[in-house]
């Protein structure tokens, strides 16, 4: 088989360039290691910067975002019993879309399915070869038959514990990592929000976070140990502790009912850098890694894939390798901006085992200088509503 570009991994990443690739009439086939429901199987992150809204309308995929998410306007800080509002828009002019990961991955296949592009799902042992060269191919197994797709560029969008990284020349990639000595416990339950917008939370028995997915359906976390287990956490010890790290009007909101998905996930950032290896670009969460408490994860993958899809469209339209030699350089700038912001709201709203007296005090200042200067208000916000692409 021969196409023009090999995507492997169908996350957002994937899907999303293989979309835009396909509407500009570049060829593409995405390899995928496990199947389709196993993909939407996965429960993750749901605030989108307008720059990735525009781009889910380029690719065509919008409409039921923007039928069935919410736009928000504003957060909430809490800290010391209180709630503070950053509004969003007023500082910057722009919003966020509230809309989960899942049902942005589900439009994605859905379209990729109605426009008849080919996913090979349950494709084991990817291998990508000869990126170093014009002419490199991936092998795959598939039904324990062994196949290769002879292509011009590979595209790297298989996440964290994918293939891509891993075989980029170790003489050549160099990574970068900080972990944080906690976790975060979510659960997702079919409940109304305690508020319509998200409120992040800095408490003596730690960070919380309430958030939500639809205005029935609520997402929460609380910062919990690394070596917690689930059977630790009943659905009423996380509803209690929730209750217990957020000031006394919104934890009066909270509505409780059983949770349907519960998980403890850990924290780190994480960036490789270049992001280009010859002929095979590493996207998404295969690149760089950071913790949740800025929503950017899912964002700075479809960063990634704007700037490789218009480095690929000039290669392909313009006959230009300008914009794919640019790659690995206009991501990272981006990438980490948004690593350098999630690691200050993760610093700023956890506690951490080993803060001092001191670094408490900090702390403190720091979040009442935030909430009482428009200044510091506006660069959180600026942020947080997405940098400029
Ligand atoms: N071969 C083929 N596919 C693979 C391989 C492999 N060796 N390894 C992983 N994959 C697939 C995974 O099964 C997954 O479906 O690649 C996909 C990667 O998807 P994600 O992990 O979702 O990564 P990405 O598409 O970059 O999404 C961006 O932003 O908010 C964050 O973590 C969140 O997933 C989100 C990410
Ligand atoms: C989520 O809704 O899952 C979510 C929202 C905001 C974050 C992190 C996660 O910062």
């Amino acid at each position: 088989m021969r196409t023009q570009v090999v995507i492997i991994g169908s996350g957002p990443s994937g899907l999303l360039l293989g979309q835009l690739l396909a509407n500009s009439g570049i060829d593409n086939v995405i390899l995928e290691r496990v199947d389709r429901d196993y993909v939407l199987g996965r429960v993750r992150a749901g605030v989108l910067e307008q720059g990735m809204v525009d781009l889910l309308d380029e690719a065509g995929v919008g409409a039921r975002m923007h039928a069935e998410g919410l736009p928000h306007e504003g957060i909430s800080l809490a800290f010391d019993n209180r709630l503070h509002r950053i509004d969003l828009t007023a500082l910057t002019g722009k919003r966020v879309m509230v809309y989960g990961q899942t049902e942005v991955t589900h439009d994605l296949m859905d379209k990729r399915e109605a426009s008849g592009l080919t996913t090979i799902y349950e494709a084991k042992n990817v291998q990508p070869h000869d990126f170093d060269t014009t002419s490199p191919y991936v092998t795959y197994e598939k039904d324990g038959v062994t196949h290769r797709i002879d292509c011009d560029f590979i595209a790297g969008c298989d996440g964290f514990h994918g293939v891509s990284r891993k075989s980029a020349p170790q003489d050549v990639i160099k990574t970068y990592e900080r972990a944080y000595p906690f976790g975060w416990l979510g659960i997702l339950a079919e409940v109304p929000p305690a508020d319509h917008e998200l409120i992040y939370a800095n408490h003596p028995r730690g960070f919380a976070l309430c958030s939500m997915r639809s205005e029935h359906r609520s997402r929460y976390y609380v910062q919990c140990p690394l070596n917690d287990k689930i059977e630790d956490w009943s659905d009423h010890r996380f509803w209690d502790e929730l209750r217990r790290r957020l000031p006394k009007e919104a934890a009066e909101k909270v509505i409780t009912g059983p949770s349907f998905e519960k998980s403890i996930a850990p924290l780190r950032s994480f960036v490789a850098e270049p992001m280009q290896f010859g002929r095979l670009s590493l996207v998404g969460d295969a690149a760089h890694i950071v913790p949740p408490t800025g929503a950017k994860g899912l964002n700075l993958a479809a960063s990634d894939v704007r700037y490789l899809y218009s480095g690929l469209r000039e290669y392909y339209l313009d006959k230009s390798s300008a914009g794919m030699e640019a790659y690995s350089a206009k991501a990272l700038a981006r990438v980490w901006k948004a690593v350098r912001f999630s690691w200050w709201m993760t610093t700023m709203l956890h506690r951490f085992p080993d803060t001092d007296a001191f670094g408490q005090r900090i702390q403190e200042a720091e979040l009442d200088y935030l909430v009482h200067s428009q200044v510091a208000a506006a660069s959180l916000a600026e942020n947080y509503v997405g940098l400029p692409y």
